[in-house]
């Protein structure tokens, strides 16, 4: 009797002691969360959802009810100024709009990507997935290493001979537009575009012939999934905890999976080749195995890092083109006007010629504009973000040092302070003797972090386009939305389903 009271005696002890251990380190954690607030209260921003999640519900809000997050930021940025703080927890996010320090972090090396965001794209849901790629990796070392080694895929002389592929695939969507305008039957040209940027980016960069627009491929659902995962993962803290997620969970990883393992199939296949002495394309894939390390002595590590590009130049170098086009589709269809004179300058350049040449290109002028007018309004990957060690002054307030900014070319975009009635699509804006927009447009990010595939992908989309504009008139099957679907990727809400008619008829 006597120990059964001392044990228990004991067991209360414990729970006491357990729960006042909890406690303090709960009121310890809380003071360091008032100690951050008080640290950055100087800072204008949006009320706080609450103490302890900052401003994480309204995240959270915006993602599961499928709206575009970008318009909260964009809202809170006419709101309260070109630079405004969001928490999260204890962490702080600047966002900033204001010019000159968008110049001065973004131009310059000294500033990393961030780890709190660019850490979370590492794994999805527990499977590897970009890990320490190129567009992941926050480490500058690792980053300028395989930067060096993958530049010579992007020189101008390498692009050039890319031409006949790109014209080659391209030529595949206008056979099956060509159907469907026989047939008059309607064209899902959001998903004929994803299929021609998956066959160019597998046909260029890994030497594989998917052929996609004929064939079906479990590849542009694997893509789609994965951004999916992407969103829930990093904006929805609490995503993984709820058990009516977990298929979709599932479903992600085996698309992780797949994408990481078809890798390794196609590396392995690439390095027998190298290995047999054939003579093999100077491609992305030959340049990731490059990156990797000596081919004779390769760690597991070095395998990795061949996957992590591997996924990262599948997802980065396709979707993002892909929905570009699909944008730009959507609004020369419901602007005759332009499509008119685009397709006037589409004439003179090429009149009835077929194949496209690389001079060519730089005959569209008033194509490069649309394209680039497209990127304001819907850049398909409108955010990045740095990690500023030092003290900033920016528009007057002073940010301490150690503090994450957060920079958007989609908000900026539509801010009228710098384009004057931002929601009109004027391709003019680009014209070449307007002012350049200083600061305040940058879809493929700026600076050494900028994006390495921005000639690739101008190119491959006025190639897709000037063959389009070419041979069909296209107009939109009337009910669509004009809206955005943001999956990670800004991607038009409809399918961009269009009705086809040969040009002249
Ligand atoms: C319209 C098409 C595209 C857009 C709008 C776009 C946009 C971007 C943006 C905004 C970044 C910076 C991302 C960040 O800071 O986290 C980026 C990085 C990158 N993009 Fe693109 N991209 C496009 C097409 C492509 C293509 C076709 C490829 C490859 C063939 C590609 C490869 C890359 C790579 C490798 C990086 C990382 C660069 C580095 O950190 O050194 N992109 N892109």
């Amino acid at each position: 009797m006597g120990v059964f009271y001392l044990l228990s005696c004991w067991v209360s002890y414990l729970i006491v002691c357990l729960f006042l251990v909890i406690a303090s380190a709960f009121l310890g954690y809380c003071l360091y969360i008032k100690h951050i607030h008080m640290k950055y209260d100087h800072i204008p921003g949006p009320p706080r959802d609450s103490f302890l999640f900052g401003h994480a519900p309204t995240m959270i809000e915006e993602t599961r009810s499928g709206r575009n997050i970008h318009d909260k930021f964009l809202q809170w940025a006419e709101m309260y100024g070109p630079v405004y703080k969001i928490n999260s927890f204890h962490k702080v996010i600047m966002a900033v709009t204001c010019p000159e320090a968008t110049k001065e972090v973004l131009m310059s090396p000294k500033y990393p990507k961030d780890k709190l965001l660019y850490e979370r794209l590492f794994n999805r849901f527990g499977v590897r997935f970009l890990g320490n790629g190129l567009v992941t990796t926050t480490n500058h070392e690792q980053w300028y290493k395989q930067r060096r080694i993958m530049d010579p895929a992007f020189s101008s002389l390498y692009l050039r001979s890319l031409m006949g592929t790109f014209n080659e695939r391209a030529e595949n969507l206008m056979d099956e537009l060509t159907k469907l305008a026989d047939s008059k039957k309607e064209a899902k040209m959001l998903q004929l575009v994803n299929r021609v940027t998956l066959d160019v980016i597998t046909k260029v960069a890994f030497g594989m012939d998917l052929d996609l627009v004929n064939h079906d491929s479990p590849f542009p659902k694997a893509i789609e999934t994965c951004l999916k995962g992407m969103v829930a993962n990093v904006r929805d803290v609490f995503f993984q905890l709820n058990p009516k997620n977990r298929p979709f969970i599932k479903e992600v990883r085996e698309a992780c999976q797949l994408l990481r393992t078809t890798g390794e199939a196609w590396i392995s296949n690439r390095r027998t080749a190298i290995q047999n002495g054939d003579n093999v394309p100077k491609d992305i894939l030959t340049q990731i195995i490059k990156s990797a390390g000596q081919e004779d002595e390769i760690t597991e590590e070095d395998e990795d890092l061949m996957l992590d590009n591997f996924v990262t130049f599948f997802i980065a170098g396709q979707e993002t083109t892909a929905n570009q086009l699909g944008f730009c589709i959507m609004e020369l269809a419901r602007r005759p006007d332009i499509m008119e004179k685009v397709q006037k300058e589409v004439d003179s350049v090429l009149g009835m010629k077929q194949e496209i040449s690389y001079d060519d290109l730089g005959e569209f002028t008033y194509l490069s504009q649309v394209l680039k007018e497209t990127l304001r309004l819907y850049p398909s990957a409108p955010g990045t973000s740095r990690e500023v060690s030092a003290d900033m002054t920016i528009a007057g307030y002073n940010i301490p040092g150690g503090t994450i900014y957060m920079f958007n070319t989609y908000v900026c975009g539509r801010m009228d302070k710098f384009f004057k009635d931002p929601l009109m699509f004027d391709p003019d804006r680009f014209h070449p003797d307007a002012p350049k927009p200083y600061y305040c447009y940058y879809p493929f990010a700026l600076g050494p972090r900028s994006c390495l595939g921005q000639k690739f992908a101008q190119m491959e989309a006025k190639v897709v386009m000037a063959k389009l504009l070419q041979r069909f008139e296209f107009s939109l099957v009337p009910g669509q939305s004009f809206d955005i679907l943001d999956t990670g990727a800004l991607r038009p809400k409809s399918a961009v389903v269009c009705n086809i008619k040969h040009r002249n008829q």
